[in-house]
């Protein structure tokens, strides 16, 4: 391949930290995500589990540095009461969740189970709170719950359930995609209804004052962000949310199946992938206009790939297969979100486990883990770093009479001085050859890794669970201050200089 593609790595430009929680991940009550996912009951006797969270679970998500965990919802967080998920388990009210298959939720996990889970994690929970049908008094009542220390009804509920000393949970969302499942509201309506809980979810609780998220706008609904922004003053919000995700559409079936797709179809996810760029360019920019000095962050708590569910699975349990067509998805989005890292402080990749862009999978005692998982685990050194500017000239791929960058790239220099640089190869059908000029750097030796497989379609099974891993990447040449990077197609890279 001719040398198309080039990146200047900026070094000596690095001022912007690349928050390690754009690096977060989201468990619902939906489906086999909490259920037969993180959790499989103390009572289980043959899979290994701490107050019934499975330990390979632990141990797989430790490894991948999960910073932050969204709960417990998505849609189900606004019906959710989480006064049904404390005390005695065996007196605890089972409900229907009423969004996702309509199935009986017997609460048997609730608050301490999640929080306790995320202390196992070492990851900082992300609480998600009910607007849409709680009320204010529980929205702040479960702030006191799990932040107060001192005597008080809730901290003293807590106290008699087990738990001395509050969680400190810092990050809260007010309620979730207000605009649908969270109760279709207008934006101007739910600019007002957020400026109520937040008054009463009351920053001084805790140890530290929260960080409270607004409900954010859908992939380009650019005028929910402009009336949240305007109608909302920058000391009473800590982040605004966005959601988005890679798919053909919201109509039954036209998602396409998460491992059996043509090149077209490859084509398009990466289209709807890359448009994040974009949106989060217009979202900051109206942000600017109302928060110049970037006060407020933009949380993309919810971002990934949505298929068909597997055949013959549950259409409520939004249970997909992952294949090195969501590896790139996610290679080319993190770096996306790095390029916007002194707006974007915050992500959520949806959903951890055995739902919709997971990171791992479950089926009885076995788990593997995705291409996805892989990519979030190789990109982890760029967490907390700080941010090298990149200027990126790219080479065409092209499918019909539309065309999209083959290249994505992104780098970081480390608090030990390490510089990283991931790549990903978005053309399926050919390898790229990158010329890197480190410009104010001097790099002794590269190293790196690589997540790669003959086809986009390729991923792990049950039966299968290493197909698809990474391996030590050596298609560099190093030559003074430039580095030529030969990028197989269908690849992920990480180098470490
Ligand atoms: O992640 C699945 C669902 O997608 C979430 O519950 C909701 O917020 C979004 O529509």
């Amino acid at each position: 391949a001719a040398a198309q593609n080039k990146v200047t790595i900026n070094a000596g430009d690095g001022k912007t930290i690349i928050n390690k929680h754009i690096y977060g991940h989201f468990a619902e009550h939906l489906g086999r995500c909490i259920y037969d996912g993180f959790y499989v009951g103390e009572t289980n006797k043959t899979i290994p589990n701490k107050n019934g969270v499975r330990l390979d679970v632990v141990d797989a998500l430790k490894k991948m540095k999960i910073p932050n965990l969204r709960w417990p919802g998505g849609c189900f967080a606004d019906t959710y009461h989480w006064k049904d998920g404390i005390g005695p388990k065996a007196k605890r009210p089972s409900i229907v969740n009423t969004w996702w298959g309509g199935v009986t939720e017997n609460n048997s996990f609730g608050t301490h189970d999640f929080l306790n889970m995320c202390e196992l994690l070492g990851t900082e929970p992300y609480l998600a709170g009910n607007v849409g049908s709680g009320t204010v008094q529980d929205l702040t009542e479960w702030v006191q719950y799990v932040n107060f220390e001192k005597n008080s009804p809730m901290s003293n509920l807590r106290q008699q359930n087990g738990r001395a000393t509050p969680w400190n949970v810092k990050y809260w969302g007010v309620g979730n995609e207000a605009w649908g499942c969270g109760g279709n509201m207008k934006p101007e309506y739910y600019a007002n209804i957020y400026r109520q809980y937040s008054t009463f979810m009351n920053p001084q609780v805790g140890k530290e004052k929260i960080f409270r998220i607004a409900s954010g706008a859908s992939s380009d609904d650019f005028n929910w962000t402009e009336t949240l922004m305007k109608n909302i003053p920058v000391n009473m919000v800590e982040g605004v949310a966005m959601h988005h995700y890679s798919t053909f559409g919201w109509d039954p079936g036209v998602k396409g199946s998460a491992t059996d797709f043509t090149e077209a179809q490859y084509f398009r996810t990466m289209q709807q992938a890359l448009k994040m760029d974009e949106y989060i360019q217009k979202h900051s920019a109206i942000m600017d206009k109302y928060d110049p000095k970037k006060r407020v962050a933009l949380v993309v708590d919810e971002w990934g790939s949505w298929y068909e569910v597997e055949p013959g699975t549950n259409p409520g349990f939004l249970y997909q297969q992952n294949t090195m067509r969501d590896a790139i998805l996610a290679g080319a989005t993190l770096n996306i979100f790095h390029k916007h890292a002194e707006r974007v402080r915050m992500a959520n990749l949806a959903q951890a486990i055995n739902v919709l862009q997971a990171v791992i999978l479950t089926k009885g005692s076995q788990l593997i883990l995705t291409p996805t998982y892989h990519v979030l685990e190789m990109y982890n050194v760029h967490q907390d770093a700080t941010l090298l500017p990149i200027d990126i000239k790219s080479d065409d791929y092209e499918v019909g009479k539309d065309k999209l960058p083959a290249v994505s790239a992104s780098a970081s220099r480390d608090k030990a001085g390490k510089v990283h640089v991931s790549l990903v190869n978005l053309n399926p059908n050919k390898s790229q050859e990158v010329t890197v000029s480190l410009k104010g750097l001097t790099a002794k030796a590269v190293t790196g890794r690589i997540l790669t497989s003959a086809k986009v379609q390729d991923h792990n099974t049950f039966e299968s669970p290493a197909k698809v891993k990474p391996v030590a990447f050596n298609g560099t040449k190093l030559n003074g201050d430039e580095l030529t990077v030969t990028l197989p197609a269908v690849s992920v890279v990480v180098l470490e200089m």
